[in-house]
């Protein structure tokens, strides 16, 4: 059994090393078509104003900062993170989880209208996608 792990990993890893090797012009934070991390001006104006509070590096909501940090994408996230990272994103949004009900007892105007929520959950949707590839 021992045998057969140490195999497996000497295989994953030789083939990690060769797909990595072979496609040097890509980093891991890109898409496989070569693609960086994107958003499109109404889209930062509605995150920056409802999430980025709590979900960048310097946030103090520690909490908040770990799960998901936006000055992370295309820089410390992988793609395949990325991608989960967006996936997430989409489902919080989507069942209205974010913002924290909580907070938004205190800040009315950081809740994300109909209208927002649809352009948010879009957007994660497709930048989603473009991280796994089709
Ligand atoms: C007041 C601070 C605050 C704001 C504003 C906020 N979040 Fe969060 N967010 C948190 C905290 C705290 C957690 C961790 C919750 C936990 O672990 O239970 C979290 C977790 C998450 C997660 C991870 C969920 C998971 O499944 O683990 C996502 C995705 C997320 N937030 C997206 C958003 C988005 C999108 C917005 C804006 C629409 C937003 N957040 C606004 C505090 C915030």
């Amino acid at each position: 059994m021992k045998k057969i792990a140490i195999l497996f990993f000497v295989v994953v890893s030789g083939f990690a090393f060769f797909n990595f090797t072979s496609h040097p012009q890509i980093s891991l934070n890109q898409t496989p078509d070569g693609e960086t991390w994107a958003m499109p001006e109404n889209v930062k104006t509605v995150i920056d104003n409802s999430c980025y509070g709590c979900h960048h590096s310097e946030s103090k909501n520690v909490k908040g900062r770990l799960k998901l940090n936006f000055d992370h994408f295309g820089k410390e996230y992988s793609a395949v993170k990325s991608a989960s990272k967006m996936k997430e994103i989409l489902e919080v949004v989507e069942a209205g989880d974010m913002p924290p009900k909580k907070f938004l007892d205190n800040n009315p105007d950081k809740a994300l209208t109909d209208d927002n929520k649809k352009l948010i959950a879009d957007w994660a949707k497709a930048e989603g996608e473009k991280f796994m590839g089709k």
